[in-house]
């Protein structure tokens, strides 16, 4: 067989195949889909967005349907957030709003006005590191650095919410956090370090 014929023989199956799944939707949830997907283009909406971001009082308008993780990064250039799963899955996203760790992915920016929000960005004092920043230079609490912001925010929260009696314990409240490295040791170490 030629290749030719061989990609035109792939392409008919796969097409076929995508055809032959499409036509087993039914008509009444295809129609759903498509109306729906008519309503979100639609109605797109913005709305005044009040917030004040690492001390710095923004007045934005924002996308009603604008996580604050992609208003940080895309639209304010905050790109220390990091982006991960965007399901709420790994924890790289975490940023402060008063004073209380959230996931900004899962976070409709929407939701925000009047709030303070805190990155990494600003946990530092000018050029002078926060501990927990500090701690995790020392501690080795870091290796490719992905996951390294959302780890730090979650520690502060962690220390500042009391969960550091024990080794269990930090491991339990800092669960929300992956790290493909395998820095975990390290992690514990540094919060443990600025909870003494
Ligand atoms: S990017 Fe938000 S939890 Fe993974
Ligand atoms: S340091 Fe690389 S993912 Fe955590």
């Amino acid at each position: 067989m030629s290749k030719k014929q061989f990609y035109s023989r792939r392409f008919f199956l796969k097409t076929s195949g995508a055809l032959a799944a499409l036509a087993a939707i039914p008509a009444s949830v295809k129609s759903f889909y498509l109306d729906a997907r008519k309503l979100l283009v639609a109605r797109k909406q913005t709305v005044p967005l009040p917030v004040s971001i690492n001390k710095k009082a923004y007045k934005l308008s924002v996308d009603t349907r604008t996580t604050l993780l992609d208003l940080l990064r895309e639209n304010l250039q905050l790109t220390g957030t990091k982006k991960g799963c965007d399901h709420g899955q790994c924890g790289a996203c975490t940023v402060h709003v008063d004073g209380q760790r959230v996931l900004s992915c899962l976070t409709l920016a929407a939701t925000l006005p009047g709030k303070e929000v805190t990155t990494i960005e600003g946990l530092s004092d000018g050029d002078k590191l926060h501990p927990m920043q500090q701690a995790f230079i020392e501690c080795d609490g870091f290796q490719c650095g992905y996951c390294t912001p959302g780890q730090i925010m979650s520690a502060v929260a962690c220390v500042k919410e009391g969960h550091t009696h024990s080794v269990e314990e930090i491991k339990e409240f800092m669960s929300g956090n992956l790290c493909r490295c395998g820095a975990y040791n390290g992690i514990v170490e540094s919060i443990q370090k600025v909870a003494k």
